[in-house]
């Protein structure tokens, strides 16, 4: 590495249709069993990093401001790692811009650590392939090894050189995703936290790990046979049997609120009226519907009726990590 580089990168938010929930490994970020999720595009994070001779820490803002210390914490760490790849020691300034809500479980760290971990491997001189960058985001944020591909993608657990994800054909598939934010605000409980909790004392957790790579694979077959309904069914059973397993932790982890109770409901009673679409909700009350294309509207319309207060926001497929810019700072 030469010189004061710099780099930005663009990365999108990506949902998992098979959940990712459990660390076997806390610090390689492995995780316990495979996931699939489908890279959205909504809610962008520029990231820009610029290596700087002259810093004598890292700098980190976000949206503007100076980003909190814990944060900004987390990034430094993440930059340690691309600093040992690249044998260097310099610090960088990491200007970042979230278009979506932040840690308000709309996957805004997958995003994040997939456009950092693509700005800073450029930045710092790393040549890697999209695996490897996978393998690196991961690091960052488990869900940020699934975004740096467009549309559907799986993780695969394994070891640190095994455990990345890959992009996943969709065919004919035309798939489209509404968001309904019923709560803007950051999570109360991070996943890092509700995770570990669960590992440690949801007596439901085993079944989890023994279940999901059976869904995994059906989902994949499903995927293969563009079979939406199956793939719906199994989406929505699949996100509740990860908030089954929190709610057996002690003390108890429920990210869904009475908004997200009532948009399942919703989601059940368009079913009974022919509009094939499915809830999937992660760590926080927010709940996206997956539907085909062509149902959007109607979905949009009766999340209207119900909440019309709230923010909706409309997904379809979205691309793979992007380095927009390099240059010298
Ligand atoms: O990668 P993290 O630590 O943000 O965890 C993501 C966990 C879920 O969003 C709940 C599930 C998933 O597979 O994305």
């Amino acid at each position: 590495m030469t010189g004061n580089q710099q780099a930005t990168a663009v990365a999108y938010p990506n949902i998992a249709l098979i959940k990712y929930w459990g660390k076997r490994d806390e610090q390689l970020i492995l995780p316990m069993t495979g996931s699939l999720s489908l890279t959205l595009n909504v809610h962008a994070t520029t990231t820009t990093v610029q290596v700087d001779q002259a810093l004598t820490a890292d700098v980190v803002e976000m949206n503007g401001a100076q980003m909190d210390a814990v944060a900004a914490r987390k990034v430094s760490v993440f930059l340690d790692l691309v600093r040992t790849l690249a044998g260097t020691a310099v610090f960088a300034k990491v200007i970042t811009r979230n278009d979506g809500p932040t840690a308000a479980g709309l996957a805004s760290s997958a995003s994040g650590f997939a456009a950092l971990a693509a700005a800073a491997a450029q930045a710092y001189g790393l040549n890697l392939s999209l695996r490897d960058l996978s393998r690196l985001a991961r690091r960052g944020s488990g869900s940020a090894s699934r975004s740096v591909f467009a549309g559907l993608a799986v993780w695969h657990p394994g070891d640190d050189q095994t455990s990345f994800a890959e992009p996943l054909d969709s065919g004919p598939l035309d798939l489209a995703m509404v968001m309904a934010v019923v709560d803007a605000g950051q999570k109360s409980v991070s996943s890092r936290i509700a995770m570990r909790r669960t590992v440690e004392t949801s007596p439901f957790y085993p079944a989890w790990v023994e279940q999901n790579p059976r869904d995994l694979q059906t989902m994949q077959a499903a995927i293969a046979a563009a079979d939406f309904t199956h793939i719906g069914e199994l989406t929505e059973s699949n996100a509740l049997r990860m908030h089954a397993t929190m709610l057996g932790a002690l003390p108890p982890v429920r990210y869904m609120a009475a908004a997200s109770m009532s948009i399942l409901d919703l989601a059940q009673g368009l079913r009974g009226q022919g509009v094939q679409v499915y809830a999937t909700m992660d760590a926080g009350p927010n709940v996206k519907l997956l539907c085909q294309r062509p149902d959007m509207p109607a979905v949009v319309a009766a999340l209207r009726q119900v909440l019309p207060e709230q923010k909706i926001v409309q997904a379809l497929p979205g691309p793979g990590v992007q380095v927009s810019e390099v240059g010298c700072a």
